[in-house]
């Protein structure tokens, strides 16, 4: 009894002051814009007017996604990324906006977000500076926290550059308790395990979980294909640690969605959208919602495949094919049997390859689509209905060149 004792109050004194997260939030992966992958830190005004990190550009954007149908979608909130900051605290150690790019400040600029129904997001890093060398947490992380509280900030993502990695599990614990601590709602987007495979250290994706609504697992993204498709190739690689820790409230993070940049083809934007979906993985774009042209545009919007994200079970799906050339990718969505224990499937037939396209056949219960009463299936990009079709049934699908076929198998009765 005496160790028992003597073991428990050890771990008392032991135990991090920090408490695990629970606020209820991002129930299902947010959706929105961010700045980074677009505008990254241009900070001249003079010369680039339209396309400076300062409080018009985020205004602008958010008219954008007003007017443009994006919100109507889903995508319901603008996101400050790093280089917005003055380079001093003030005098009593508070984080100062730019006074010139965001004259109005960031108080101002919320209140316009959550007057038009949209939500705002803002960056922070950890450690003594951000990525791009403006003030960081360390050490102000309380003030911080409260500070954005004050302003209003709806989501909030914590960048890991200049810190060692040793503190890294132990500064993003202590920003989730000063977070939860202020009571105002915050979604918390964390970068904790990239900063451990940076340094070549192991997640403990558990851990993160209990922590973090989302958390950034590799290197950013940018407008190439190369660099979707390393991304892919990670998550593939990592599926059974990233799967079992993902699920409403919780989710793995591939980076923002780069698809309206031209440099991305149609068929390489709609992988982006139909992999980071079956993933259950956040939508948030970055691109210049002014100037994206019809076809990104349509591809972005697309309801059924949004709708697939959004599936409320929050699974992420799994690589259940892999061949030097195609992939394919099962999720679980709604609608539900409950009496069978069966359920709804998206699936995402991807073609690897850089200039051939792929012919590929799929009989359903080879990818564990097993239930009796078979299925509707949809074509999700083309919308085309393929009937009903039972788990012996091939669906075969012309699959482009770095492209993808996504369709959703929809149950259409219990299997006795
Ligand atoms: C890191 C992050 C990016 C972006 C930049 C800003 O690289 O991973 O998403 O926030 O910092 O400097």
């Amino acid at each position: 009894m005496l160790t028992v004792l003597f073991t428990l109050s050890l771990l008392a004194v032991w135990l991090p002051h920090v408490s695990l997260l629970d606020n209820g939030l991002a129930k299902t992966p947010p959706m929105g814009w961010m700045s980074w992958a677009q505008f990254y830190c241009e900070i001249d005004c003079l010369h680039h007017p339209y396309s400076c990190i300062s409080e018009d550009l985020y205004m602008e954007m958010a008219t954008r996604l007003v007017e443009d149908g994006y919100k109507d979608v889903g995508y319901n909130s603008i996101h400050i990324d790093d280089c917005w900051l003055e380079m001093n605290r003030s005098a009593d150690g508070k984080l100062v906006a730019d006074r010139v790019r965001f004259q109005s400040g960031i108080l101002a600029l919320s209140n316009y977000m959550h007057e038009r129904g949209l939500k705002l997001g803002l960056y922070e890093d950890y450690g003594t500076k951000t990525c791009a060398g403006y003030p960081g947490s360390y050490g102000y992380m309380e003030m911080d926290a409260n500070t954005f509280a004050e302003w209003g900030v709806d989501y909030f993502k914590f960048d890991g550059c200049y810190m060692d990695a040793e503190k890294i599990p132990q500064g993003y614990k202590e920003m989730s308790a000063w977070i939860n601590k202020t009571g105002h709602s915050m979604v918390y987007s964390c970068e904790w395990p990239l900063y451990l495979l940076v340094n070549n250290k192991t997640v403990d994706y558990a851990e993160v979980s209990n922590y973090c609504n989302l958390w950034r697992n590799y290197y950013d993204v940018s407008a190439s294909w190369n660099s979707i498709h390393s991304i892919i190739n990670f998550f593939d690689l990592n599926q059974d640690k990233l799967i079992p820790v993902t699920g409403p409230g919780r989710w793995n993070d591939p980076d923002m969605i780069v698809v309206g940049q031209n440099s991305i083809t149609p068929d390489q934007s709609r992988t982006q959208m139909s992999i980071w979906s079956i993933w259950s993985a956040p939508l948030i774009m970055s691109n210049d919602l002014r100037l994206v042209a019809p076809v990104y545009k349509e591809i972005l919007q697309n309801r059924r495949v949004i709708a697939i994200d959004q599936d409320p079970l929050g699974k992420m799906g799994r690589l259940v094919v892999n061949t030097t050339n195609v992939a394919v990718y099962v999720k679980s969505v709604t609608p539900t049997d409950e009496n069978s224990s069966q359920s709804s499937f998206a699936v995402v037939i991807f073609n690897r390859h850089l200039k051939s396209s792929a012919k590929v056949t799929v009989r359903l219960n080879e990818i564990g689509l097993t239930n009796s009463a078979g299925y509707f299936v949809q074509d999700l990009w083309s919308g085309e209905k393929r009937g009903i079709m039972l788990p012996d049934d091939q669906y075969i699908a012309d699959v482009p060149p770095t492209g993808v076929n996504m369709f959703k198998a929809t149950l259409t009765q219990a299997d006795f």
